[in-house]
């Protein structure tokens, strides 16, 4: 089986990614073939004898920008194997994400990779570089290579591997066979129930007084949806 979606991170700190992207449920997803992580190393693709990739900006001020060449070169490496892959930029005057842009992204994954009938041929794996950026800043020209700048909020964070981790994991857990029991293709029917968010309870049913509600103990299945329906909140 190909994975669902591959993504490529283009980073200068790969060792920041790898203990979190090799744990847990994004191990699991890669284990079992849903996602394929590759790293590239910007620095590889620096300049000079310090492979350098930053240097001051035009106009002057503070700080280092990402320059345009290694960046370029680094992408032009991925899209020279896979035209079809798409760029993605963390940087904090993007599209704010959500948990709506997450489930696009995953359910284009799952609607390109079902095959129509038995004989057509699988559609090739979503391809998504995510371009870490760090220092001060990139050069404007960098955005010409973007398909989807996206912000994870209005905060400024130090670097793109954050947000990497975030996109990848937000996105992953939505994709059939990740987490447990769900293992549907259809992706909607289960994001529905996966956007909503209840009061959840395990053993012990008394802890230092702080009881669980009754009805979750009842057995009675109606009951227990419709207080569950009743304490919803959207997950957003
Ligand atoms: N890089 C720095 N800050 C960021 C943010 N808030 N979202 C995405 N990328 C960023």
């Amino acid at each position: 089986m190909q994975p669902l979606i591959r993504f490529t991170i283009i980073t200068l700190f790969p060792e920041a990614l790898r203990p979190y992207l090799d744990s847990s449920m994004l191990f699991k997803a890669q284990d079992r073939g849903i996602i394929k992580i590759d790293y590239v190393n910007l620095r590889d693709f620096g300049l000079g004898p310090h492979r350098s990739v930053d240097d001051t900006p035009y106009g002057g001020g503070d700080g280092m920008l990402l320059r345009c060449e290694p960046v370029f070169a680094a992408v032009e490496s991925i899209k020279a194997a896979d035209p079809t892959a798409e760029v993605i930029l963390p940087t904090p005057v993007g599209q704010v994400w959500n948990q709506d842009l997450a489930r696009a992204f995953a359910a284009r994954a799952t609607s390109v990779s079902q095959p129509a009938s038995a004989d057509q041929p699988t559609a090739p794996t979503l391809h998504f570089i995510i371009l870490c950026p760090h220092y001060e800043g990139y050069d404007q020209r960098i955005l010409t290579l973007v398909d989807h700048a996206i912000s994870l909020g209005h905060y400024v964070l130090t670097g793109g591997e954050l947000p990497a981790l975030i996109i990848i994991d937000s996105i992953t857990r939505l994709l059939p066979g990740v987490l447990g029991g769900a293992t549907s293709a259809a992706i909607e029917s289960f994001s529905d129930g996966d956007n909503l968010e209840y009061p959840q309870y395990t053993k012990p049913a008394d802890f230092r007084g702080l009881k669980v509600p009754d009805v979750l103990l009842s057995g009675d299945h109606g009951k227990i949806a419709a207080w569950r329906a009743a304490h919803s909140t959207r997950a957003e």
